[in-house]
């Protein structure tokens, strides 16, 4: 055959059976079928087998099995990032004409969907109190598709109820979804606590390392994988197999890495509460976080983001100076790597709280805690200094 032909369609010389313990990195978008009639366009991947990339290579596949074994998943699909995820359950569970609930202390962008594009397609997203607990029942209508939990809420660190929730969502048949990216899928058990789809901004603790982007939809039964799967072909929510082999790596040291981010974070957290100028530490394993009971309750450990609330004698740009004076707390928002963070939120929508730009998110790395305290304690100074 003519080279250019043998170019394109070579015989394979590497030898097979290479038994190594990463997880191979499959590209590829076309899918070959042994005959005309074994061709199909089919997501359930899983059990029927391949028919397209863009449902999942099996490096993506893998990746969906293991995050959804840690979670006791029916089914988990991986999807391009945390944001995907929500969307894809929005778009799964609501059509025109459905009402859904969701936290004021959801993630930012989850609110910014509803408002938009959500509402533009005819699906009214109303806001509720992150600590309700059972009283959302007084809040689901006849056309109530969809109950949001996030636990702890995104900045503001509410613990939620999420039991009390599902109970009272569940007896008007209404199902419930987690925004579960805190707990890295591990440190709460969705399913356990009666939520019906869990998901995850893969992109924080699975990855690991600040360098992917990738989320996951996690459901418990037939039916919302059937649901959530339809939806996740029509989107075409294709990630990259890249991508899925970094979090594969991501997910086998995730287990020291919590243990290690819980630690600093709690020693970071407690010795911040002692300082003066701080009004209140919001982490959900210390007494002064709302919810704080209900974490003892339901979650096995704590993870590496919190906030504090300065006192109000500091003005919104001395809160800003401190901010600005950290040198080894990086300005940055995507949480759960292995680098100190910290960003004030000047723009709250907490109905009944006011945290009037005096409230900065920390999210702390792996870097020794001594450092980590002189650089917060000069960065106190240089706001103290700052007018
Ligand atoms: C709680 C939470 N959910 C979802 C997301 C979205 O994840 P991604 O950035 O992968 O889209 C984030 C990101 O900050 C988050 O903090």
């Amino acid at each position: 055959m003519h080279w250019r032909t043998r170019l394109v369609q070579p015989q394979t010389l590497a030898r097979g059976g290479f038994a190594s313990l990463a997880v191979p990195t499959h590209r590829g978008s076309t899918v070959l079928f042994e005959r005309q009639a074994d061709v199909a366009d089919d997501w359930r991947h899983r059990d029927k087998g391949y028919t397209y990339g863009l449902y999942g290579t099996p490096t993506a596949l893998e990746l969906g099995a293991r995050v959804g074994q840690l979670e006791g998943a029916l089914h988990t699909f991986v999807v391009p990032g945390g944001q995907a995820a929500i969307a894809l359950v929005y778009l799964a569970l609501c059509g025109a004409g459905s009402h859904a609930l969701v936290p004021h202390s959801a993630y930012g962008p989850n609110k910014e969907m509803a408002a938009g594009m959500l509402k533009r397609l005819g699906i009214e997203v109303e806001a509720y109190d992150p600590l309700i607990g059972a009283g959302i029942a007084a809040l689901i209508r006849p056309n109530t598709a969809l109950v949001w939990t996030e636990s702890p809420g995104s900045v503001t660190m509410e613990v939620q109820d999420v039991p009390a929730i599902c109970e009272a969502a569940h007896a008007r048949g209404v199902p419930v979804a987690l925004d579960n990216t805190y707990a890295a899928g591990v440190l709460f058990d969705a399913f356990a606590h009666g939520v019906d789809i869990s998901i995850q901004a893969l992109t924080k603790y699975v990855g690991g390392h600040s360098d992917l982007l990738l989320g996951s939809v996690s459901v418990r039964d037939a039916a919302y994988k059937d649901r959530v799967g339809d939806t996740f072909k029509q989107l075409g929510l294709a990630v990259s197999p890249d991508d899925c082999s970094l979090a594969l790596r991501g997910l086998q040291t995730l287990g020291l890495r919590l243990e290690r981010l819980e630690a600093s974070a709690l020693e970071i957290a407690r010795w911040l509460a002692g300082q003066p100028g701080i009004a209140t530490v919001l982490h959900p394993a210390l007494p002064s976080c709302p919810g704080h009971e209900t974490w003892k309750r339901d979650f096995s450990g704590s993870a590496s983001v919190f906030s504090v609330l300065f006192d109000d004698r500091h003005s919104a740009r001395q809160i800003e100076a401190f901010v600005d004076a950290l040198r080894l707390f990086k300005i940055g928002m995507s949480w759960g790597g292995v680098t100190s963070l910290a960003l004030v939120y000047p723009a709250l929508e907490r109905p009944g709280r006011d945290y009037a730009g005096r409230l900065v998110r920390l999210n702390v790395g792996l870097e020794e805690c001594a450092d980590l305290k002189a650089d917060l304690a000069q960065a106190l100074t240089a706001m103290e200094q700052a007018r």
